[in-house]
């Protein structure tokens, strides 16, 4: 691996706000609005751990849409431009229109994206466009109907999640991307087909490495179909050119069909980690700042609003967090595999 202990010069634009210990600025908040979900996804919540006894966090530990959007506004002062605001499943939190409408007013916040499993998409477009909602990703593995059921462990059939799409794209909530986790023997038969429904849609397919977030999903090596496999299947029925976007920052890694069939993109995060770029801070349900989506424990935020701390205060104190940061876990792995105590995907979003 490079140098990994010497603080290089972050890959993302300069400008103000504070640089952890490997010299990366904080640009992007994921928000974590609900631990729940509608589907029970074989590789993030396997019904045998969140079962009907599964302790969710209790909706009065939950942070209100004032104090999130308090830390947001707080947090674009150092920098943050960027929102992703996801779950578990973030559509079933109530009146999520009002959160983002109160995010989209905040000043120096130029991108509010959600990932959403698009099952309940169709009710809500509409009303999230309307708030100020830019764009969605959506969790769809398959468009085989077994195999997506089987994978999200639920009857829901995959046509819900295709009219969820179609309901993003008539309000506007464009680029459409779909996230499609690739487990091999489970759903890497699927490649081909996702990359087409892709093609005719207009709908960004991003191809991620299955990863060993948390310690519930029986994760396995074996299991993971490495983007470089998926490049070539690709470019073998329909030749590729690699995008460069100029950011260096980009957790995916894009590329252009040759023919004019739009774009497509893989994140290889298990085989080319992107620690090196990463100004990524995520924010759990009930307000807890996690530096890395492999970290075990949060920064307890919640306790410092609820205590009546100040913005100056508040913002010397999110500084000095990400100023001690140096988490690069993915790096870590290449090298030795994970171990010990982790957070689980559902808790703290994709
Ligand atoms: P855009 O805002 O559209 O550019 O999204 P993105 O490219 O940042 O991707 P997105 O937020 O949709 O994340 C896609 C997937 O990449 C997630 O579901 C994770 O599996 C993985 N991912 C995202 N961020 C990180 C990260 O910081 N570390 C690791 N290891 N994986 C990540
Ligand atoms: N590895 C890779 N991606 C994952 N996601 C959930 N669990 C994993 C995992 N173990 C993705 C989902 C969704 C987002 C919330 O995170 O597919 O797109
Ligand atoms: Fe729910 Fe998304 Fe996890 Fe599937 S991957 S269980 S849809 S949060
Ligand atoms: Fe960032 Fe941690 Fe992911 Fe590396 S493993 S890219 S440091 S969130």
């Amino acid at each position: 691996m490079r140098g990994m202990h010497s603080p290089q010069p972050s890959a993302t634009t300069p400008g103000d706000g504070p640089r952890d210990q490997l010299g990366r600025a904080l640009r992007d908040l994921r928000v974590s609005v609900t631990d729940r979900c509608n589907l029970r996804c074989r590789y993030c919540m396997p019904r045998e751990v969140f079962g009907p006894d599964h302790a969710f966090l209790p909706r009065e530990d939950l942070l209100g849409f004032e104090e999130i959007s308090r830390l947001v506004r707080v947090l674009a002062g150092l920098g943050v431009g960027k929102i992703r605001i996801t779950g578990g499943e973030p559509l079933l939190r109530r009146d999520l229109s009002e959160l983002v409408a109160q995010i989209a007013a905040v000043e120096g916040i130029h991108d509010i994206a959600l990932t959403t499993n698009g099952v309940l998409l169709p009710q809500h477009a509409e009303d999230l466009a309307a708030a100020g909602l830019g764009r969605v990703t959506v969790s769809l593995d398959a468009l085989d109907d077994a195999t997506f059921r089987a994978m999200a462990d639920t009857a829901v059939p995959v046509a819900s999640v295709l009219a969820g799409i179609e309901a993003a794209q008539r309000a506007g909530l464009t680029p459409v991307k779909v996230n499609a986790v690739l487990q091999r023997g489970v759903n890497d038969d699927q490649l081909e087909a996702l990359a087409d429904f892709g093609r005719r849609t207009g709908v960004v397919i991003r191809f991620i490495e299955f990863m060993d977030v948390g310690t519930t999903n029986g994760w396995r090596r074996d299991q993971v179909v490495p983007a470089r496999e998926v490049v070539e299947r690709l470019h073998a029925r329909w030749p590729l050119d690699p995008v460069d976007d100029g950011s260096g920052a980009a957790v995916a890694e894009r590329y252009r069909y040759r023919d004019g069939g739009g774009e497509v993109g893989v994140i290889a995060s298990v085989t080319r980690p992107f620690c090196r770029t990463c100004t990524r801070a995520r924010l759990s349900a009930v307000g807890e700042l996690f530096t890395c989506l492999f970290g075990a424990r949060g920064h307890d935020l919640r306790a410092l609003l609820r205590g009546g701390i100040d913005d100056e205060e508040l913002t010397a104190r999110l500084a000095t967090i990400w100023g001690r940061r140096d988490d690069r876990a993915s790096e870590r792995r290449a090298a030795t595999g994970l171990t010990g105590e982790r957070v689980e995907m559902s808790y703290i979003g994709g």
